[in-house]
């Protein structure tokens, strides 16, 4: 696949027996005044910071009116923890600055957040790598996501230069699929 060394480059590190992740994407430069941000599973403690990072994205942003009429909400994403779905978060110092979420039932990718300052610095790009290789490891042959129609906002770009591709238009939805999975 056209970007298989770009999945090599993310190959992450374990650094500890609770399972913290290290970036080691080449592009990241912390913040001045930053510690180097950690990657690891998402937990139920962690869900008031996805409706913290959620609605103040650059692009694409969601308020939480907006997520409550989807049936998105802190108890329904709680419940869903501890189903099907697994999340990531990125952590800054003990801050979630970025997170994404996926469901082994279905193959679906279903969210990925960066907060604006985090942009462009492999953060979304580990996230991502994160959900895929979960669901490659559950079994799923392929995995699909829904977005948005206009492909001149960055998540689109972001998808297609990861290997995700086209699939279908449906009720005002792009859907995109990936497959092989990493
Ligand atoms: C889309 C998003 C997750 C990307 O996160 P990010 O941390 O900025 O992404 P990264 O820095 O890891 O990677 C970006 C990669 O995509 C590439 N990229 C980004 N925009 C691109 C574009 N328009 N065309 C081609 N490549 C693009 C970058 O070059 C980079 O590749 P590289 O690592 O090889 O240099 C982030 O911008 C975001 O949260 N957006 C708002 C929320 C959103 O839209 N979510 C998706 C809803 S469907």
């Amino acid at each position: 696949m056209a970007d298989s060394s770009r999945r090599r480059e993310n190959r992450l590190e374990a650094d500890g027996p609770e399972s913290v992740w290290i970036q080691s994407h080449s592009s990241f430069a912390p913040a001045e005044g930053t510690s180097a941000v950690k990657f690891r599973e998402m937990t139920a403690d962690d869900v008031p910071a996805l409706f913290f990072v959620r609605p103040r994205t650059r692009e694409n942003a969601l308020t939480l009116e907006e997520l409550q009429r989807l049936g998105i909400n802190p108890q329904s994403v709680t419940e869903r923890l501890g189903q099907s779905t697994k999340g990531w978060v990125c952590d800054d110092a003990g801050q979630v600055v970025a997170f994404s979420m996926a469901d082994r039932a279905t193959g679906e990718f279903l969210v990925i957040a960066v907060l604006p300052d985090y942009e462009g610095r492999g953060v979304g790009g580990k996230l991502m790598y994160l959900a895929e290789e979960w669901l490659a490891a559950s079994g799923c042959k392929r995995a699909w996501l829904s977005t948005d129609l206009d492909t001149t906002l960055r998540a689109y770009g972001f998808y297609r230069k990861r290997g995700w591709t086209d699939w279908k238009i449906e009720r005002g939805n792009r859907y995109m699929e990936l497959r092989p999975l990493p």
